[in-house]
């Protein structure tokens, strides 16, 4: 799992969490309907790499029992929950998207996505969206020293649970660093003061995939985009936390990206 605390490596980490970041406030004004999933991959493509002269830590990359995944990006809309490969599919008003980016600059890993609206979405899909959003502001309002991975999940799952929505199981948050996934499985449900207890340095992702139906999941046969089983929409949201002497460091931040919620910055 490895606690980051030199202060040059946790410059490096930040430089790479800004960058990921910045890759999706590049990316908004292209998202409108008529557009490809596929054409916003090779925007996103040619900007890391001749802008911010970074890697994409996504093309090729093959878990074991996967196929090498092909994008730059994931693209996963209305009820794709994860790892939308991008390609022909063409966004029409209404659709909503999750874009996903990770990125490696210097051999660290910066590992971010945030929903976007093509045209105006329905309430459903606006309420989802915030929903889950504040989901994933809640759990990082619990990382400090002391508090525990379950007191993440925990909060995350009492909101989506009594908005009427349901919390995906199958995929979870992730230690980062020098890695893409490593220790520890952040969990976006779960029981408070349980688990692992957080410590400064620890560095992990909150990305909580909510879904506005049932939790259950299906596998495309493409071997990665990642469905509703029920085609009920489903919204995500990830940030690269940092845990802090008394808090949390937000790392994935950028000029563009979206204000947290009142309840934080109150
Ligand atoms: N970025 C995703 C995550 O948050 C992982 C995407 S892997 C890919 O962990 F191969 F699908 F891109
Ligand atoms: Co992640
Ligand atoms: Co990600």
């Amino acid at each position: 799992m490895g606690l980051v605390t030199n202060a040059a490596d946790l410059d490096r980490m930040r430089a790479a969490c800004k960058d990921a970041a910045k890759i999706l406030d590049y990316i908004t004004p292209f998202v409108k309907p008529g557009v490809t999933t596929g054409a916003l991959d090779k925007l996103v493509l040619e900007y890391l790499t001749d802008e911010l002269k970074v890697k994409s830590a996504t093309v090729g990359y093959a878990p074991p029992g996967y196929t090498p995944f092909p994008g730059a990006i994931c693209t996963s809309v209305n009820h794709q929950i994860c790892h939308g490969i991008p390609g022909d599919r063409v966004l029409k008003n209404t659709d909503i998207m999750n874009i996903d980016v990770t990125i490696i600059k210097d051999g660290w890993f910066g590992d971010t996505s945030r929903m976007y609206y093509v045209g105006e979405p329905s309430i459903l899909a606006r309420r989802l969206t915030d929903i889950t959003f504040e989901c994933m502001w809640l759990g990082i309002a619990q990382v400090k020293p002391g508090n525990t991975l379950g007191d993440i999940g925990s909060v995350i799952q009492k909101h989506a649970e009594s908005s009427g929505f349901s919390v995906v199981r199958e995929y979870c948050g992730h230690g980062i660093g020098q890695r893409f996934h490593q220790d520890p499985q952040v969990l976006h449900y779960g029981k408070a003061k349980t688990g692992e207890i957080l410590e400064p340095g620890l560095i992990f992702t909150i990305e909580p995939m909510i879904n506005s139906g049932r939790r259950e999941i299906r596998q495309l046969a493409d071997g990665w985009t990642v469905v509703t089983r029920d085609h009920s929409l489903s919204a995500q949201w990830e940030h690269s936390i940092l845990v802090t002497d008394t808090g949390y460091e937000v790392l994935t931040v950028s000029e563009g990206m979206p204000p947290p919620p009142a309840f934080i910055t109150a």
